[in-house]
């Protein structure tokens, strides 16, 4: 059996103070509970900037440019089921105040605080290069 790859864009969304946004996996989801940067799979035919436009704007309710998407970086973590490969996007500049459309909840965090929090072990060893960013 082929061993599944799934691609995954994710924000670093940085408000004024440096704070950066996370979102948590819903209750019944694969790492539920976790808190995650907020993103989803690339479907058929997207680049990885469009796929996180889509997604921020379906999870979150904010619109976003891809001049604003800095690359950031990106991780790769072997889970049970499959392989993802997540690229993560600074973004200091969106539209509209995010909200947790598909009921998750949110909350700013400094990159401090999140060595702290459960979040998803891809996420996780991100932490680390944050404060280079922001
Ligand atoms: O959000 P979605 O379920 O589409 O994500 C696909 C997979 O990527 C999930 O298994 C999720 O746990 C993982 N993921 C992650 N870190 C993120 C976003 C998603 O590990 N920031």
């Amino acid at each position: 059996m082929t061993r599944q790859t799934k691609i995954v864009s994710a924000a670093a969304l940085v408000d004024r103070e440096g704070r950066i946004l996370l979102a948590q996996r819903p209750p019944g989801k694969h790492l539920a509970g976790t808190w995650e940067f907020p993103g989803g799979k690339l479907e058929a035919g997207e680049s990885p900037e469009q796929a996180l436009i889509r997604e921020l704007a379906e999870e979150l309710g904010i619109e976003t440019q891809e001049s604003c998407l800095s690359p950031a970086a990106f991780a790769s973590h072997s889970y049970e089921e499959f392989d993802l490969l997540l690229l993560v996007y600074a973004c200091r500049k969106w539209r509209g105040t995010p909200e947790g459309r598909e009921g998750q909840a949110l909350r700013w965090a400094r990159p401090a605080e999140m060595f702290r929090l459960d979040m998803p072990p891809a996420d996780k060893p991100l932490i680390g290069l944050l404060d280079a960013l922001i």
